[in-house]
């Protein structure tokens, strides 16, 4: 009679070559399943990854594993031991099962995911990057001053850039030879026909297709034969303002612009008026901000009473209704506004400057 000792640490007796007998008690299942416990316990801890959890696993569980082996076992007991070894079994098994997910866990992986690493989501990576556009500051800038126009009852209206004398200069009381043209220096296109050098003509061409009341803003781009530098640009834009009503006063104007200062550049911001001279307004003033982190005062506008002599030329009677209006430059509202000291930087398209708005 031999005694061998196999890898399971059961007592198998041969009795003879051909006939094998397994000898199974209740004992040595029980040390077994002990075996079992104490080893998963001392290698766990030591797992630091979840592929080495996953081979421990089909080590344990899997089809030939070492407790799936011990459940083949049950048969071959004393039947009247079966029911306690099998229940001794489940507790082994859901035990290893609960270690090993729990060591996942800890490792940061859940259970299933370990299973396929293709479906493996990682929610903690950077979403994919979508790049999307913008308006450019100067559009940012024409939009709101239009929205902050249009909350106070205006509409837009536009004109064309190429102009004639009439609308740009003589209909705005600026005749031939008047000294103020030079103020306007102009790129001429033939005798009669000019790129307009203001948004002041609008005024004109709406009030000739329009009857009073009226309430416009005109934003728009214009020409001068500027030399470019870093407050002049040959090309730039201009919103006009223009109401035209029933006994509309100096202090009704300076009520819209104050209005309009403090919707575009916020409460904090100080305003003045001072005299000024446009062949098309009077009395003509001149608007100036005080930014508070500022001491300086800086021109914002020109604007003043419709000249009636303006009024007259459109076919409006001076007796009957008054009008008011400003010019502004877009460029210049936008270069206080983001303290941008330069106005090349709004035309050299250079994405570093532009991303920023
Ligand atoms: N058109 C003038 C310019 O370009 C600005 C201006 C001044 C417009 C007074 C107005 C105004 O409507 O009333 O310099």
């Amino acid at each position: 009679m031999i005694f061998i000792v196999s890898s399971n640490c059961l007592l198998v007796k041969i009795e003879r070559a051909d006939i094998i007998f397994l000898m199974v008690t209740l004992k040595n299942l029980r040390q077994q399943i002990s075996t079992v416990a104490a080893s998963v316990e001392e290698q766990l801890p030591q797992i630091n990854e979840t592929t080495r959890c996953e081979e421990l696993r089909v080590h344990l569980l899997g089809r030939k594993g070492e407790v799936t082996q011990l459940f083949k076992l049950l048969g071959k007991l004393p039947p009247q031991d079966r029911p306690i070894a099998g229940q001794l079994l489940n507790e082994l098994k859901k035990k290893v099962t609960a270690a090993l997910a729990c060591r996942l866990t800890a490792l940061g992986s859940a259970p299933q995911q370990s299973q396929s690493k293709t479906e493996r989501i990682d929610i903690t990576l950077p979403g994919t990057y979508h790049p999307h556009g913008h308006f450019h500051p100067l559009s940012q800038v024409q939009q709101k001053i239009e929205e902050i126009f249009l909350r106070m009852g205006f509409t837009v209206a536009v004109g064309p850039e190429i102009e004639t004398e009439y609308y740009n200069f003589e209909a705005l009381n600026i005749p031939a030879h008047h000294p103020a043209r030079e103020e306007w220096d102009s790129f001429y296109i033939d005798e009669t026909h000019l790129l307009r050098t203001h948004t002041s003509p609008v005024q004109i061409r709406i009030m000739e297709e329009r009857k009073p009341p009226l309430r416009i803003i005109c934003p728009g781009r214009c020409y001068r034969r500027d030399n470019q530098d870093a407050t002049h640009s040959p090309v730039f834009h201009q919103v006009e303002m223009l109401w035209v009503e029933k006994q509309l006063s100096l202090a009704n104007l300076k009520y819209i612009i104050e209005l309009f200062v403090k919707e575009f550049f916020g409460k904090r911001y100080q305003m003045r008026f001072s005299a000024d001279f446009f062949p098309f307004t009077e009395p003509s003033i001149q608007v100036h901000i005080r930014p508070p982190y500022s001491t300086d005062w800086l021109e914002i506008m020109g604007a003043g009473m419709v000249d009636p002599i303006v009024l007259q030329e459109v076919g409006y009677d001076p007796d009957q209704v008054t009008g008011f209006a400003f010019g502004l430059g877009i460029e210049r509202m936008a270069m206080l506004r983001y303290k941008i000291d330069d106005i090349r930087l709004f035309f050299q398209n250079d994405l570093r400057f532009l991303h920023q708005f």
